[in-house]
């Protein structure tokens, strides 16, 4: 957003994350996204024009913390929508999910699938959709989201079921082997995370007349465990990886789709992936690789 010429500010609970991560010239505001009042007088201080509402439990945290993750997503999401309401805030991006389909799809899932989620991210994550597309027909308010398919970058994820993948390139680079918790055929739609961030930007900057929807699913490629594992080893040819599925985890991926079909955003906004999960990998290896040079513990998760 920034090269873009835009000016940007960010926010999280969290504490402001490493210069390497976040650049200093970015304004940082410290924000519980579900505390209205908060969210209110940091949004009343900024006057945003657009909001990128990124703010949410995962779904494999999000299971071990139900009704906490029904306040950030569920209250969180209700928050930033009515505040954007509220100042007039004329763009929301919102990020959902694959956790928003559940058990019996179709080999390749269309926008129009019925949500039947079995986590509470998922259900959280439908309700905003819904929620963001009631703010948009009743109050105005642009609400525009994408639904993601598992993302991978060079930091540590948090709380994902989809965090396999991840794990066997960070712990491939760390010590050379990796136990996945899901069975080697384990099929889930994924993304590299400059494909996914731009996504974001170009779903924002879209002319509105374009947009047949509020919700697009992306797409970028659809690797089984297995065939992560031997991507992989094309970069790290001593690694490691086996599979010992957890029951509860590997019930959730079964749960979600093995592919998605992207075509509505396509069309509409011209929605293209650039990496395949070879050239991610080949980005990606050498990231970790540095992160963990400069900083030993960046993958800690012990
Ligand atoms: N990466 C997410 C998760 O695993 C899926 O959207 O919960």
């Amino acid at each position: 957003l920034r090269e873009r010429g835009y000016d940007v500010h960010a926010s999280d609970i969290a504490p402001r994350p490493a210069p390497s991560q976040c650049s200093e010239e970015v304004p940082w505001h410290s924000l519980d996204v579900t505390d209205l009042d908060a969210v209110d007088a940091l949004f009343t201080q900024i006057r945003p024009h657009r909001v990128y509402h990124l703010a949410a439990i995962l779904s494999a945290r999000g299971e071990e913390i139900p009704q906490r993750t029904y306040e950030v997503n569920q209250s969180g999401t209700y928050n930033v929508l009515e505040t954007c309401r509220r100042l007039e805030v004329s763009r929301v991006i919102f990020t959902s999910t694959i956790a928003v389909f559940g058990p019996g799809l179709p080999e390749t899932v269309g926008d129009e699938v019925p949500l039947a989620p079995t986590t509470m991210y998922g259900v959280t994550k439908v309700a905003g959709e819904l929620l963001g597309d009631y703010y948009r027909r009743r109050f105005g308010v642009d609400f525009r989201a994408v639904r993601f398919p598992g993302l991978i970058s060079a930091s540590l994820p948090g709380g994902g079921t989809s965090d396999y993948a991840l794990f066997m390139y960070v712990d491939g680079v760390r010590t050379g082997r990796y136990e996945a918790f899901c069975r080697a055929d384990t099929r889930i739609p994924l993304m590299y995370m400059p494909d996914g961030i731009r996504a974001l930007v170009e779903l924002s900057e879209a002319p509105q007349s374009a947009l047949r929807r509020s919700t697009y699913n992306i797409a970028a490629f659809s690797p089984t465990a297995e065939e992560i594992a031997q991507s992989v080893g094309t970069a790290l040819p001593d690694a490691d990886i086996s599979f010992a599925p957890d029951a509860h985890r590997q019930s959730i991926l079964d749960s979600w789709p093995c592919a998605l079909d992207d075509s509505n955003a396509r069309e509409d906004w011209g929605w293209t992936p650039r990496y395949s999960l070879s050239q991610m990998t080949e980005d990606l290896v050498p990231k970790i690789r540095a992160l963990i040079e400069q900083n030993p513990d960046a993958f800690d998760r012990d």
